[in-house]
């Protein structure tokens, strides 16, 4: 039987609950707590769970780690607004803001070991690809992050070193997400290569669709405060498209706003609204995820698998082009 997206995300919300993180000392679990209850979209486990039972019935052998890349994921969203300086996290204070630097570090670090515990508990001998694979992409995150830190005082960035900074930060865990869900679920090497390959694609999408939310997206629903990316100098596909468009007096706006130090944050995000907007950037992001959203569609026709059992994934990744959240 193949699950619904909605008793696939009750299996998540459910198996999150019965973590019971809630050790000693309190001060280093209650923000693990926090994050972990404050939801998100759940997207990585459900690909997971998905993923398996797309080639299986049973999906409790995707349950473990699942939970592992969830425990995961939410690590790393500590350690990054700590290191994007963001006050607001699906719509409430960012654990460093409500417990400090040290908090969100060490919380951080107790998450990142709790999510190897978890995939530890992998079953037999899918236990040893499941980590490795897991290593690999934890590794690639970092990297990923290294790149997306380093890219936000240069003025240089081209569009492929963006697309390789997103595809290591971001696109790599969905897409270990879903190898992972294959790979306990009895794929074909073949196959699960194939949802790897799916998973960068919808990844890339993904990673464009939140720098695009970032700028135009409604606070409420995004979670986030809009403006974030223009505040810190990010390199996001939008800037880099923004200075490939503009004229020498956008140019030249741009970089005064990238260079000032003591400025009101909403004007500055107000003046790189108007020149995305007067630049069409917008509608030259939507054609890039577009095309990667297509990409990634092609690779699920070529698993060996009947298009009934990839029914739910399919709707997904169409929902995720056109998330809000
Ligand atoms: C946020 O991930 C970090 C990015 C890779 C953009 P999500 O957008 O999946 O965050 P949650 O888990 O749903 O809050
Ligand atoms: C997310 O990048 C990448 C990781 C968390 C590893 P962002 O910095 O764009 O994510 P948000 O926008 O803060 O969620
Ligand atoms: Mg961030
Ligand atoms: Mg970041
Ligand atoms: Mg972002």
């Amino acid at each position: 039987m193949i699950l619904s997206f909605e008793e696939i995300l009750k299996k998540v919300e459910n198996e999150v609950s019965a973590l019971h993180l809630n050790e000693s000392p309190i001060s280093l679990y209650t923000p693990i707590q926090y994050i972990l209850s404050l939801g998100g979209k759940r997207i990585r486990p459900a690909l997971t769970l998905m993923a398996c039972n797309i080639f299986s019935e049973d999906i409790e052998p995707a349950i473990k780690p699942a939970l592992g890349i969830e425990v995961f994921h939410n690590f790393t969203l500590l350690h990054d607004d700590l290191m994007d300086q963001a006050d607001l996290r699906r719509n409430q204070q960012t654990v460093h803001k409500k417990w400090g630097a040290n908090t969100a570090i060490l919380s951080g670090d107790a998450m990142l070991i709790v999510a190897y515990r978890l995939i530890g508990e992998t079953s037999g001998k899918f236990l040893k690809p499941v980590l490795d694979l897991f290593t690999t992409t934890a590794l690639e995150i970092c990297a990923g992050q290294q790149h997306d830190m380093e890219f936000e005082s240069r003025s240089d960035v081209e569009e492929e070193e963006y697309i390789e900074m997103i595809r290591l930060k971001t696109a790599v865990l969905l897409a270990c997400s879903l190898k992972t869900g294959a790979l306990v679920g009895g794929a074909s090497e073949k196959d699960a290569e194939i949802l790897y390959a799916y998973g960068i694609h919808i990844g890339l999408a993904f990673q464009l669709m939140d720098d695009l939310l970032d700028v135009y997206g409604d606070m409420a629903s995004f979670g986030k405060k809009i403006g974030g990316d223009i505040l810190c100098n990010k390199k996001t596909f939008l800037l880099i498209h923004a200075f490939k468009a503009a004229s020498e007096d956008q140019k030249k706006e741009l970089n005064d706003w990238i260079h000032k130090q003591d400025y009101i944050l909403e004007e500055k995000i107000r003046a790189f609204r108007k020149i995305y907007t007067d630049l069409c950037i917008e509608k030259i992001t939507e054609k890039k995820i577009q095309y990667f959203y297509e990409l990634a569609n092609e690779y699920l026709d070529q698993l060996s698998v009947s298009p009934e059992r990839l029914r739910v994934l399919k709707s997904i990744s169409q929902l995720l082009m056109n998330r809000k959240s």
